[in-house]
């Protein structure tokens, strides 16, 4: 029996966003509809190298995609030149559970999760959106814009950092695939003037304020994946429609983590998953005026249901390496 090792390389040749958008649309259809499973995210804690390591488990019974990613989040790595986020996926069969692929999970992970702020905004931002605002410039802040493109006609991207050379990068990179007016800052109000806002850092107190969000704007936050972190107000999570991608995921690690357990919000600040709005369940957005937030966390279903398509294509490209196993 073999083994197919894809790596990091093979998968870029074998996922486009479109794709992604459309398989990650797909698991959170399976995630409203009842027919996933997907324990909670199990974390390790490396306190004193300020990172962490995490198991994502997940089955889809209608794509019949299992297995599991393992995932790290280090964001000193970029000092040392590594990357804040770097995974390894396995794919097993269901019917056997014998491995079937392993692959690199780090562009497949900044995929999945740009695909899942862009279906999110489908189904929650205005479909006029032309302007989208993005905190944070980073791996995530690149695929996140890369996923809107793919649905929105965007004219005008607003970036904001701490550091205004990451800003720079981030356009020079974003101009291959989306010709649009760039203006960048580190001034994070200047970039919330936006109809979709985009926040990707892994900040532990909140950076958006309020008052700077204008009726109609929706907020995909991104940067909150684990206890503690937070980029937005509260106050905003309050006026705001909360779609959350798994409400026991979202409440532990998401942006609505620290709201919750300090009592700035309760449960019932949520109305739905975004499973939820994608099966038809619930409403999306009801008019133009209303602010919409996401908390993706990022689930182990949007990993599966991404890989398994890519072992699809590698598998009729003839990419990728067999590897004897048993
Ligand atoms: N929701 C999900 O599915 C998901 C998936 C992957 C990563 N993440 C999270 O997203 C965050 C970003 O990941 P990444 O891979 O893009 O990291 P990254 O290090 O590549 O980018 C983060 C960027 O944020 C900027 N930044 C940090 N603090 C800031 C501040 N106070 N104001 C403005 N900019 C600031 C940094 O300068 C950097 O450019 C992390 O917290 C990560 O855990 C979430």
């Amino acid at each position: 029996m073999e083994i197919l090792w894809l790596s990091e390389e093979d998968v870029m040749a074998s996922l486009s966003m479109e794709e992604a958008i459309e398989a990650v649309e797909e698991a959170f259809r399976e995630h409203g509809m009842g027919t996933a499973q997907m324990p909670p995210k199990s974390y390790l804690i490396y306190k004193r190298y300020n990172g962490d390591l995490r198991t994502m488990p997940a089955y889809l019974e209608g794509m019949d995609a299992t297995g599991v990613k393992v995932v790290n989040v280090h964001p000193d790595n970029p000092g040392s030149g590594l990357p804040t986020v770097m995974a390894l996926l396995i794919l097993n069969s269901p019917k056997t559970g014998a491995p079937i692929a392993v692959m690199g999970g780090t562009f497949l992970t900044n995929m999945r999760t740009g695909a899942a702020g862009a279906v999110a905004a489908k189904y929650l931002a205005k479909k006029s959106s032309k302007t989208v605002g993005l905190v944070g410039a980073g791996a995530q802040g690149r695929t996140q814009l890369l996923g809107l493109a793919d649905i929105f006609d965007v004219e005008t991207v607003k970036v904001a950092d701490v550091s205004l050379d990451r800003c720079r990068a981030l356009e020079e990179e974003s101009r291959t695939f989306l010709d649009a007016s760039y203006e960048i800052s580190t001034d994070i109000r200047e970039v919330c003037d936006a109809d979709i806002l985009v926040t990707t850092t892994p900040s532990r107190k909140p950076l958006v304020k309020e008052g700077w969000i204008k009726e109609g704007t929706h907020i995909n936050a991104i940067g909150a994946d684990a206890a503690g972190k937070e980029e937005l107000d509260p106050a905003i999570l309050k006026r705001a429609k909360v779609v959350v991608d798994d409400l026991v995921q979202a409440s532990h690690s998401g942006e609505v983590n620290v709201p919750l357990a300090e009592g700035g919000i309760t449960l019932e600040d949520i109305y739905a998953t975004i499973g939820e709005v994608v099966a038809g369940k619930v409403p999306g957005r009801k008019d133009d005026d209303e602010v919409t937030v996401f908390d993706s966390t990022g689930l182990a279903i949007q990993d599966m249901a991404t890989a398994s398509r890519v072992y699809r294509t590698a598998v009729e490209k003839g990419l990728g390496i067999r590897l004897p196993f048993l």
